[in-house]
């Protein structure tokens, strides 16, 4: 349920940064900062600091930074609201959760209300299942029978409330109805199905019965095995495995078989692995390995990444030895390493899966050898690639160029560099022909995602830039910037430092008097800015001006855009760091003796120098592209009127770019 912005801004202004972070590490005072070891790494000596002053949090390790409330939603991985909750039970704040209109709480019970009878007709329906497998006789001799002939021990059985459906039509239609049980929800909830005679007959019919539970625990849905062979004549009867039909309460795109078992493991474990079906599931659990969730045939989701991140950071896949099951299971992988978790693989000998593996070698020797065997993933896909085009070299630039698309998706930029040297050296190709190759597919998506959203067109007639967001490039390793790889594009970059000086300096004066921030915004009006992170402090800074408010860099520290938030902790922290990045872009800092108006000025002008000079290039594409003669005239009227002001610019400026 949403909750009051007084609520917020109370939790933002009561929240100290060095009690919160306390109750999770020990912090040592030096210097203005007090240190501990970063909790996002496994490191020796501390890189993680906090300023009470400025009320944030910083984690050279990772990059990580922020208010007191994102360290409560890294350290918890939770969102936002929740975060604020927390923070607000912490220091005694009420939380008021806001007021909905009567319509509005009518519809939301109604709903709730919906949700909560299908989840009682699925538990009537796993209790009933549960029930035939212990007590009835056919469940007993054939059901359980099974389970243990599998190996599954009595207490597996009832960890994961297995159970048995008869081989009839209307078993369990007719004692559902028997107990009272609407015939809505019971089709509603996938029990039972309707047919072309509107005659009603049990979805589930003679198989052994896995409920499929969420992450609370409650049963949403089931898959069944079949326990009959094919007929002589080859006839199958129905799918090995049948499972419940998407409804209200279970929606497969986020749900994980096996989460609900796994979670506290998981969260122990700091990793989760995540194999293909119920009975790997089981089979590992039982012995002993309980960290484990399947996403049942098809790849991870987002939903269901966000869900493993909850918990952990760190997933395993376990595949079984085949080499197209491995082929499958690595597509679904980029997904995982975009949202910023670290994958590792690992493979069993030809013919087994995790269930028949660890049912060979028992609980411990499997531990062990996804110990010994896990590779991180990146790497076993480019020996895999490697071996693949040793036997056939054309395939190499595939290979290359898969590899890449992987490292690209890595959010963290000293990973992806990690990645890139590692890669490189295996492959024994040069670093920096992997990094173009990468920088290839990040401009090609970003043309892409443009061309979908109906953006490819560039200019308007007015010459104004109308494209939102640049695209991020890699830098080759001498000049990676340790904080963000976009730091690197000097636009981009001088956009930055434009905010930082608006935001730290905004309120000071200028030679003539004025306030600094009003030239700066008069001077930027009409810049559109190529960062869209810049682009919205801005914005944000211009609206809140209107209404006679002045934001600063400790507004925009507590704001609740995890992207902007990071960004000004960024800018107000490692100012240091990026120094030697300023001098190459001629970008001249403010200490305290400069006067700040010239520094303002300078900057500024080369903010719009370079803007000017990417329009400029951006044109002559456009010209190159051009298909009538019309289409070429008008490209080159852009041209020539962007390379005038081009030069008149860096006339002014004194200065010769190349
Ligand atoms: N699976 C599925 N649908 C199928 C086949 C398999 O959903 N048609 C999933 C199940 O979750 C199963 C896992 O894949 O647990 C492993 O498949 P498989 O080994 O074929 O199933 P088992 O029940 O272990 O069968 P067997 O005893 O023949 O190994
Ligand atoms: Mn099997």
């Amino acid at each position: 349920m949403p909750i009051r912005d007084e609520t917020i801004k109370a939790v933002q202004q009561t929240a100290d940064i060095l009690e919160v972070v306390e109750d999770y590490l020990p912090l040592k005072k030096k210097g203005q900062n007090w240190w501990a070891l970063s909790p996002f790494t496994d490191e020796k000596t501390p890189s993680f600091s906090v300023n009470p002053q400025k009320g944030i949090f910083k984690c050279f390790s990772t990059g990580k930074g922020g208010d007191a409330i994102s360290f409560v939603m890294e350290m918890e991985g939770i969102g936002f609201i929740e975060a604020i909750k927390i923070l607000a039970k912490k220091y005694s704040i009420s939380v008021e959760e806001l007021e909905l209109s009567e319509e509005q709480k009518e519809e939301q019970n109604e709903a709730a209300a919906h949700r909560e009878s299908l989840y009682i007709v699925l538990n009537f329906a796993a209790e009933y299942f549960k029930n035939l497998l212990h007590n009835h006789e056919t469940g007993k001799s054939i059901g359980l029978s099974y389970f243990k002939e599998r190996g599954f021990l009595g207490k597996t059985i009832e960890d994961f409330g297995l159970g048995y459906s008869l081989d009839e039509w209307q078993a369990f239609n007719d004692e559902a109805e028997k107990k009272g049980y609407k015939t809505e929800l019971l089709e509603q909830a996938g029990l039972i199905v309707r047919n072309e005679n509107d005659k009603l007959y049990d979805r589930f019919r003679g198989r052994v019965m896995f409920p499929i539970h969420n992450v609370t625990g409650r049963v949403v849905g089931f898959g069944a095995r079949t326990l009959k062979k094919e007929d002589k004549t080859g006839k199958k009867f129905g799918p090995k495995y049948l499972n419940s039909p998407e409804s209200e309460v279970y929606q497969k795109s986020e749900i994980l078989y096996g989460i609900f078992q796994a979670k506290k493991s998981i969260r122990d474990k700091d990793n989760c692995y995540l194999v293909e079906g119920y009975t790997d599931v089981i089979s590992l659990h039982q012995a002993g390995i309980e960290n484990v969730v399947a996403s049942s045939g098809t790849s991870l989701t987002e939903d269901q990444i966000k869900l493993i991140s909850r918990f952990t950071k760190n997933v395993t896949v376990l595949y079984d030895g085949d080499k197209a099951g491995i082929k499958a299971s690595l597509r679904g992988v980029d997904l995982i390493l975009e949202k910023g978790l670290d994958v590792k693989i690992v493979t069993f000998p030809e013919g087994e899966d995790p269930d028949s593996f660890v049912r060979n070698v028992g609980g411990e020797k499997f531990a062990k050898y996804i110990e010994d065997e896990s590779r991180d993933f990146i790497l076993f896909k480019t020996s895999l690639g490697l071996k693949e085009s040793e036997a056939n070299p054309i395939k190499k630039a595939d290979v290359i160029r898969d590899i890449v698309t992987s490292i690209v998706k890595i959010p963290d930029a000293i990973k992806r560099s990690v990645f890139y040297r590692e890669c490189s050296s295996l492959m024994g190709i040069d670093e920096d022909l992997l990094i173009d190759e990468g920088n290839k597919i990040l401009i090609k998506e970003d043309q892409n995602k443009r061309f979908k959203e109906g953006r490819n067109q560039q200019f308007k007639s007015d010459s104004q830039r109308t494209d939102g967001g640049g695209v991020v490039v890699e830098n080759k390793p001498e000049t990676t910037s340790k904080t963000s790889t976009s730091l690197n594009d000097p636009v981009n970059f001088q956009e930055r430092e434009c905010v930082r000086i608006l935001l730290e300096y905004g309120n000071q004066e200028t030679e003539e008097g004025s306030l600094l921030y009003r030239y700066i915004l008069e001077e930027i009006e009409q810049l559109e800015f190529n960062d869209p992170i810049s682009k919205k402090i801005i914005n944000e800074f211009s609206i809140a001006l209107a209404k006679g408010e002045v934001l600063d860099s400790t507004y925009f520290t507590r704001h609740p855009d995890q992207q902007i938030k990071q960004l000004v902790v960024d800018m107000i922290t490692e100012k240091n760091v990026i120094s030697e990045n300023w001098k190459k872009h001629h970008i001249i800092v403010p200490e305290k003796d400069a006067k700040l108006h010239q520094v303002v000025y300078s900057n500024v002008l080369r903010l719009k120098y370079r803007t000017l000079k990417k329009m400029c290039q951006e044109s002559m594409e456009l010209l190159g592209n051009a298909k009538t003669v019309d289409e070429e005239m008008e490209a080159l009227q852009i041209f020539q009127a962007l390379k005038q002001q081009e030069n008149e610019l860096a006339k002014f400026l004194g200065i010769v770019y190349s």
